[in-house]
């Protein structure tokens, strides 16, 4: 082992945090899913012009915690747990608030899946999930840095966590995970015969 100092430097933290209140409502929140998948006609247009493999209210609704008391609830566990995050990463907000401004209800079917994406505007993202069945897709992330690595030789396999360039997290229903909006991330191929559903938001900055 080298016997120099090491430095650990530029680290991407994710948050996974239970939401108890929440989750004693998750099959609530299902039939939720499903009731605004079969009224919305808009959404299933874009889902179709969009091949989304399900549906997603991603491209159609943008009031869901208005409608439903309990969209309403998650937003307020959201916005503190997004909080508590943020405090996490000493991000210096200047006095500004973290705004939950978009959340969208994913029904992902089988062998369905969302390639790698970030979510420029925001400063926060995440995932709260409803029903994750056994073998459903992973959320896999990528170190930010990838792009940049060039003539970087590969990591070994079998490296620490930290190291690697790419992580799969296993969700669990009921829990939500949070990470900073640069950071790419993807859901691969939905590999199960059930639908995955979960529930996805932004936080702005002020
Ligand atoms: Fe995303």
């Amino acid at each position: 082992m080298p016997q120099g100092q090491k430095l650990t430097l530029f680290v991407t933290e994710v948050y996974r945090v239970g939401l108890a209140p929440i989750s004693a409502q998750n099959e609530a929140l299902e039939a939720l899913a499903y009731s605004l998948a079969e009224d919305d006609g808009a959404g299933q247009a874009w889902c179709a012009a969009h091949k989304y493999p399900g549906y997603t209210s991603y491209g159609s609704v943008n009031d869901l915690a208005w409608r439903y008391p309990l969209i309403e609830e998650l937003k307020a566990e959201l916005t503190r747990e997004a909080q508590a995050f943020a405090d996490m990463l000493e991000l210096d907000l200047r006095g500004r608030a973290l705004r939950l401004d978009s959340l969208w209800v994913n029904i992902l079917g089988p062998g369905g899946g969302h390639s790698g994406h970030i979510h420029p505007h925001s400063v926060l993202s995440g995932t709260y999930y409803v029903r994750v069945p056994p073998l459903a897709a992973a959320l896999r992330l990528e170190d930010p840095r990838l792009p940049i690595m060039m003539a970087a030789p590969p990591r070994r396999d079998g490296a620490q966590p930290h190291r690697q360039a790419f992580i799969y997290v296993q969700p669990q229903a009921g829990e939500a995970i949070f990470w900073e909006s640069w950071l790419r991330h993807e859901v691969p191929l939905n590999d199960c015969e059930e639908d995955r559903i979960s529930i996805s938001f932004n936080f702005a900055w002020g």
